[in-house]
């Protein structure tokens, strides 16, 4: 069967948005384009998550809907790849007899090999455990965005936080040679490239398995004197591992982002010590405080967990007073899922989702006021914003990021194109975005 057209959906983090690029490429020089619409794809590829418990159902849920399309088009390919994939082979392929291949993570760039050597389209399942040699550091990726890349610098965790499935199912941790992150992203900018976000679990470990004295604040530097480069930024910071080192390259570096992601996940440092996350609420705090003096105008956000075992009220009122206390630009909450395999799952004292969805829902109910003051200091300001299309709702209104991090919207003028750079001033400001009146283009 010639396969002609592929459509992909991504579930979960960014590394799967990046692996999902390194797909569709194999897809591309298999001779398929991409289709929007997954009714008309030859070839299906979901890339999963297994993070939550949440998140796993949806994509379960997912996967048994195709069987109607299967049904219909008994030549259509359906690749479950990823997290799930990886952590979960055997149940997706007995409860999905229309899947054809399992893709795990450490098998992503032998899609193509598969699909080619497999004419008869037998069911394959790939997901030796961590056979990292199958990641290949050279993988090339199809991007549909021109102007803003993903850039893997590393893959895996060795950090097993006590809630955390990733290590489990990402492997050990490998820093990709600099040089090579250094030339995908000087061959993306010399292709018109303006942004690019420099990936990992925990960047801040970033060389610890490399020969030579590499850390992530070197990288980080090379990358801001990309000659082409406006934007650089990166994510995902372990406090554990935050250095000075890394606030001052930030801090000189004028590609680089004013904005850090920094998951604190607990306000409790009973409960950080239980997580397995190696830092004190009393760290956590001076990272900030240095970056606050460091770097004007930054911005910092975080992930919380609310409900891990043995969290007492006494504990959420500590994680709440510290979300206060900090002053978060804008913060991702969740709900502590069980994930089996990881010590946390073997505590006794689980919080009954009664409880957690309370506490969730008074976290987030802070964490929308403290953003939208955080937002409103912005009116009256004129912000560069990088351009990323006409919003999804109406086609006269564009939106863009700021540089750190925050969205814009503004009634589109006839020059405005994705990938312009262009002063916004700000007039409104609401919990998850600004809106204002654009201003000039900055060339
Ligand atoms: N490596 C990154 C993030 C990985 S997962 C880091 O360390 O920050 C993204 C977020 O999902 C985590 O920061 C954490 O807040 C959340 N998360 C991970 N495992 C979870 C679980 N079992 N239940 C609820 N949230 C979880
Ligand atoms: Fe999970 Fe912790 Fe690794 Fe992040 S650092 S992926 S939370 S184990
Ligand atoms: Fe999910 Fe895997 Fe990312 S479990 S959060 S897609 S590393």
């Amino acid at each position: 069967m010639k396969y002609q057209t592929y459509h992909i959906e991504s579930f979960g983090c960014q590394m799967n948005l990046s692996d999902s690029e390194r797909l569709a490429r194999q897809l591309e020089s298999l001779g398929c384009v991409q289709c929007d619409n997954i009714v008309c794809a030859d070839i299906i590829v979901i890339n999963t998550c297994c993070v939550r418990e949440s998140a796993e159902n949806r994509i379960f849920g997912h996967i048994g809907a195709l069987k109607q399309l299967k049904e219909k088009r008994p030549d259509l390919l359906i690749v479950i790849a990823g997290c799930l994939a990886q952590k979960d082979q055997q149940q997706i392929f007995k409860k999905a007899s229309h899947v054809n291949i399992v893709l795990g993570t450490q098998n992503i760039d032998r899609l193509a090999e598969i699909i080619q050597d497999n004419a008869k389209n037998k069911r394959v399942v790939q997901s030796d455990a961590y056979a990292d040699d199958g990641l290949n550091p050279n993988a090339e990726t199809a991007r549909h965005s021109g102007f803003a890349a993903w850039i893997p610098v590393m893959y895996g965790c060795d950090n097993y936080c006590s809630y955390c499935i990733v290590p489990y199912v990402r492997g050990r941790e490998r820093s990709r040679p600099p040089e090579i992150v250094i030339d995908e992203i000087r061959s993306f900018v010399a292709q018109g490239g303006l942004e690019v976000t420099l990936l990992g679990q925990n960047v801040n470990s970033y060389g610890k398995s490399l020969a030579n004295d590499w850390n992530f604040p070197r990288l980080l530097q090379q990358v801001n004197n990309i000659d082409g480069i406006e934007r650089v930024r990166f994510m995902t910071s372990h406090p554990k591992d935050f250095s000075d080192e890394l606030i001052e390259v930030m801090a000189s570096g004028k590609n680089i982002c004013e904005h850090l992601h920094l998951p604190v996940q607990s306000g409790s440092d009973d409960i950080l010590h239980r997580m397995n996350r190696n830092y004190s609420t009393v760290n956590y705090r001076q990272h900030v405080k240095k970056l606050r003096s460091s770097i004007a105008g930054v911005s910092i956000t975080t992930d919380i967990i609310v409900g891990f075992p043995g969290e007492t009220d006494e504990m959420f009122e500590q994680t709440l007073a510290f979300m206060a206390e900090i002053n978060f630009d804008s913060a991702f909450t969740f709900i502590y899922s069980k994930r089996s395999g990881t010590p946390a799952a073997k505590l006794t004292q689980q919080v009954s989702p009664e409880l957690k969805k309370l506490r969730l829902q008074r976290l987030m109910n802070l964490q929308n006021e403290i953003s939208l003051q955080s937002n409103k200091a912005w009116i009256g300001r004129e912000v560069e914003v990088l351009t990323d299309g006409p919003s999804k709702s109406d086609p006269n209104t564009y939106s863009g990021r700021t540089r750190q991090n925050r969205i814009v919207l503004w009634s589109a003028l006839p020059s405005d194109k994705p990938g312009n750079i262009r002063k916004v001033r700000i007039n409104s400001a609401q919990t998850f975005l600004l809106k204002g009146s654009a201003v000039s283009e900055r060339n």
